[in-house]
């Protein structure tokens, strides 16, 4: 007798049994539909055939059961707990088999049929998506079992249904041969995770249909072709068309592009049912080598989406996804990679109705079969080719009638093989509207586009030149980067280098942003979880919390800057004196929609504002549009124009006056603080007084100035290091994170040399070194005073081998109060050497809480950049030169050390930190390192604070 029988299915390569070929998906019809979303009664098994004879056979008696939502994980609600993996297996590969340990849920749940569900006809039930593997039973009869998890299975139900008391059993495995395939980059959530609904199917009800919806640039017309099992009639009113189905039809139309979501409504009209359609007109091809849609370029600015939700996981509602694509629009996203797998099909929906150009990507990644030099990949097996196209029809057929999708993409790191051609020439002879993407094959052998991941500046620059060589084949191909950018943690540095290339090389056609959202778990004491915190033995930490949204799906940093640098309109002061030049860089729309106040201000104070009238530019095009003459009586100081582009209306994704884009042009330089040193350093009863300031007269530490008692002013070089500092394991180049500790830059010491007090400085010479090691920086702290206010300037001079460059530069002192921080320099958010496009000088202010940036998994955050003046805690202080500001409850040493945002206790001290400079963030944390133009290096260095007391103030910040 065998041991393996009734649950065999679980280790078939095989995509499943029963369950009906696919279909174009869609949301509603005027067939009725039943929701079989809410609770169901759950059991929790260890293996995959603990409960077998029970389950069906004993009348599925759900007496002690649980209760879980669907859709849902049921590790995510109480039974059980998430796994995180980047790319290993959590179990032995072994393919097809799993381990006995397969953890197994058994759903159940009893429904009656509305009282006036249609006595005819037959009934469908549909499951969008399960992970990984579920059999089905109704009313005790086997429907069948499939694999796919985020793709929809169909099974035939009409012949089963009763009018009350119907049980559907759903038996759901977390690991099967299946998971071999969903090696992605993300939790291992096992459950009904997606809608489950029955769909009544009356008497000639639509099957599949195919909406052929070309358009042609030169003649300004669309032409229709609606395709379906079942014919019928296909209206369009506004149009004016009422065609057959298989049937052609061309009329002028308006085309539909991500920046114009041009739909129009029809409806598909069978003897039993009529389909709504919502048609995009819109023609995708590759032409000179490129990309083209309606005869144009594209550039992708896009990012790459797990559906994520931080207590749902990937059960997400309609609303959250709808949050996703309203935050994608308003931060000039134009392009969605369906980071790895097709997302719900409402996504996709979201993405034709708003604009969103879509790479729909297929549930297909063995990523770790790497670990074995890609041997038994089952892309390169033949037995595992018929669950591979399985996958790719059921993508292709759900998803084919969105306008928005205009990329097919086989999956991601998966290696090379058989298999992947199998599927490109599927999708390319199903569908020969669109184009094949994959990344992981360097000879592009199946894929329209040459894609590439983490690619560095100099070779994206290479490519775009033509330079790379490679196959001929991939010569020829347009480039994307559908990964670049690794958002995780403090970063990504380096986003505007990678712009700049893409907008002088016509090859490359952009790139998606790894990734969209931290996919942080809520936890109840840890703030949010990563791998590791569920007591994983195998997990990579922190590592799933890349994304450019936090979890609970606030704008991080990343996401700000990134608005910034693929803003759709520039505003450059490149022409002659009292222009603007205003580029128009979307692809298909005029200004027409977008009006362009300016301020002029004047040391953050705005003094006057207008309107700029611009041209409706064409895309491409550029004017160079008069300025007004400067405010008369204006007063005097640093001046900046600033002109931003707003939406002259509201659109459906953003208010009127939502800022597009935005420029500052500066008028005037900053006058540089001078103080004249007239006041005499007054030693006495153990201290110093040198204008308002007190120093301990031993050590020439600094104790106050004014009201402010200030602690422990020294040089810092310290950072608690990011993650992209630290750098990934793999990375072959310089990890300046662990180079930094193994230098000991995160436990200097302080020498005292000496103590000088002079006719009009006080002079403090000191080394500051790691201990171990035998190169330290020369620290001279000079103060002197004008009577009022008091100036310190710090020399370095670095002696021994200082190939490394520094993490920061600057000092740092704790002071005893401090809450509200104002400011004049750059705002409103955080910013750091390569960061920094979206920092606007401004009047800002703040908390210190609201200072801190919550990263998951904390490091150093929350500097603001080129701040002239600052005031906090009672001191005002003004740079000479400006410099970047941090002030945080806790010290860089605890923040280092924190794991979690919950392990930052604050304490009595802000503690704040000036800095010089700060060393670049790169995106090494996948990527590159920091561009070395963004490296701080350990140079002799001079820079000055002038501090005087201030009263605590409280003025609004403007900017
Ligand atoms: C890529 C992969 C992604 C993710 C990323 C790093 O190699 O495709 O899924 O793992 O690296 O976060």
């Amino acid at each position: 007798m065998s041991l393996r029988t009734t649950t065999a299915y679980v280790e078939d390569v095989s995509p499943g049994s029963g369950a009906l070929p696919p279909r174009a998906w869609y949301a509603s019809s005027d067939a009725r539909s039943l929701s079989l979303n809410g609770n169901w009664r759950f059991r929790l098994s260890d293996t995959a055939d603990a409960e077998d004879d029970s389950f069906a056979a004993r009348g599925y008696d759900a007496g002690d059961w649980a209760q879980v939502t669907v859709p849902g994980h049921w590790v995510l609600q109480g039974h059980g707990s998430p796994v995180y993996t980047n790319h290993l297996y959590p179990f032995p590969v072994d393919p097809p088999r799993v381990p006995t340990e397969n953890p197994t849920g058994d759903h159940l749940r009893v429904f009656d049929l509305p009282a006036d569900w249609p006595e005819d006809g037959a009934a469908v039930l549909r499951f969008d998506g399960v992970e990984s593997c579920a059999r089905i039973w109704l009313n005790g009869t086997e429907l069948g079992e499939f694999k796919g998890s985020r793709l929809p299975h169909e099974f035939t139900v009409g012949h089963l249904l009763k009018t009350v008391g119907n049980v559907l059993a759903v038996r759901v495995h977390q690991w099967s041969a299946g998971s071999y395939l969903e090696d992605q980059d993300q939790w291992w959530l096992p459950g009904i995770f997606r809608d489950v609904t029955l769909l009544h199917r009356p008497a000639g009800s639509v099957r599949d249909f195919f909406v052929h919806a070309s358009y042609d640039h030169l003649s300004g017309t669309g032409t229709l072709r609606v395709d379906s099992d079942v014919a019928g009639r296909v209206t369009v009113p506004e149009l004016g068309v009422d065609v057959a189905t298989g049937e052609p039809v061309t009329v002028p139309v308006e085309p539909w592009t991500a920046e114009t979501p041009r739909l129009y409504d029809g409806v598909l009209a069978t003897g039993g049912e009529r389909v709504p359609l919502r048609i995009g007109f819109r023609t995708v091809e590759l032409s000179d080598g490129l990309i083209k849609v309606n005869g144009r370029p594209l550039l992708f600015k896009g990012v790459n989406r797990h559906e994520w939700h931080p207590r749902r996981g990937r059960a997400l509602d309609l609303a959250t996804m709808r949050e996703d694509v309203l935050l994608m629009k308003r931060h000039n996203i134009n392009a969605v990679r369906t980071s790895h797998y097709p997302p719900h099909p409402a996504f996709l929906d979201l993405c034709d109705e708003y604009g969103l150009w879509v790479i729909d990507e297929c549930d297909l990644e063995t990523h770790g079969f790497t670990e074995q030099g890609w041997r038994d990949n089952p892309v390169d097996d033949d037995r595992w080719t018929p669950a591979l196209l399985d996958r790719a029809a059921r993508m292709v057929e759900r998803d084919k009638n969105h306008p928005s999708v205009v990329i097919w993409s086989l999956g991601n790191e998966a290696g090379t093989g058989r298999g992947l051609t199998a599927m490109a020439e599927w999708i390319h002879g199903r569908d020969g509207s669109r184009l094949v993407h994959y990344e992981g094959d360097p000879n592009c052998r199946d894929t329209d586009v040459y894609s590439r991941m983490y690619a560095r500046h100099a070779e994206v620059e290479r490519i775009g030149r033509g330079l790379d060589g490679g196959p001929h084949r991939r010569r020829e191909l347009p480039f994307i980067l559908c990964e670049y950018a690794h958002a995780m943690g403090n970063g990504p540095g380096g986003l505007a280098d990678y712009q700049r290339l893409f907008e002088a090389h016509d090859r490359l056609q952009g790139g998606f942003v790894w990734e969209w959202i931290d996919h942080g778990i809520a936890h109840p004491e840890l703030g949010y979880a990563y791998g590791g915190d569920f007591g994983e033995e195998l997990h990579d930490g922190n590592f799933v919390c890349d994304g450019l949204l936090f979890p609970d799906r606030r704008p991080s940093p990343g996401l700000v800057e990134y608005k910034k640098v693929i803003e759709p309109v520039t505003v450059t002061a490149d022409g002659p004196a009292g222009t603007v030049r205003i580029t128009n860089r979307y692809d298909f729309a005029d200004l027409s929609a977008l009006a362009f106040p300016w301020s002029y201000e004047v040391e953050g104070e705005t003094v006057d504002r207008g309107t700029l009238p611009v041209p409706a530019l064409a895309p491409g095009e550029s004017a160079e549009v008069e300025l007004p003459a400067a405010p008369a009586g204006a007063p005097a100081g640093e001046a900046h124009w600033t002109i931003r582009a707003v939406l002259a209306s509201g659109t459906s994704w953003a208010p009127r006056d939502h800022v597009v884009a935005w420029g500052q042009i500066p008028v005037s330089a900053r006058r540089v603080p001078y103080v004249a040193a007239t006041a005499r350093p007054a030693p006495g009863d153990g201290v110093i007084t040198l204008g308002p300031a007190v120093f301990d007269a031993r050590t020439g530490a600094l104790r106050r100035i004014g009201e402010a008692a200030v602690t422990g002013l020294r040089l810092d070089v310290w950072r608690a290091t990011t993650d992209n500092d630290d750098g990934a394991a793999w990375q072959s180049d310089l990890r300046y994170g662990l180079l930094w500790r193994k230098l000991g830059l995160h436990r200097m010491r302080h020498r005292l040399d000496a103590v000088e007090v002079g006719e009009d400085a006080l002079t403090v010479r000191t080394r500051v070194a790691p201990a171990a090691r035998e190169l330290g920086l020369s620290t001279v702290y000079r103060w002197t005073s004008d009577a009022d206010r008091v100036r310190l300037t710090v020399s370095t001079v670095p002696d021994g081998d200082w190939s490394v460059p520094l993490p920061r530069l600057g000092i740092r002192f704790g002071l005893s109060a401090a809450d509200l921080v104002q400011w004049y320099g750059g705002g409103p958010g955080e910013a750091y050497p390569d960061t920094r496009a979206a920092s606007a000088v401004g009047r800002w202010q703040s908390t210190v809480d609201d200072l801190q940036t919550p990263y998951v998994r904390p490091q150093e955050n929350g500097a603001r950049i080129d701040v002239r003046w600052a005031e906090l805690g009672g001191l005002r202080i003004e740079g000479d030169p400006a410099f970047h500001l941090t002030a945080r409850r806790w010290t860089t040493e605890q923040l280092d050390a924190a794991a979690h945002r919950s392990d930052l206790v604050p304490g009595d001290t802000v503690w704040v930190n000036l800095d010089h400079g700060q060393h670049g963030i790169g995106s090494q944390s996948c990527g590159p390192a920091p561009l070395p133009r963004y490296h701080l290096r350990a140079e002799p260095a001079e820079f000055s604070f002038v501090f005087s007391p201030s009263a605590a103030t409280g003025t609004t910040a403007t900017g």
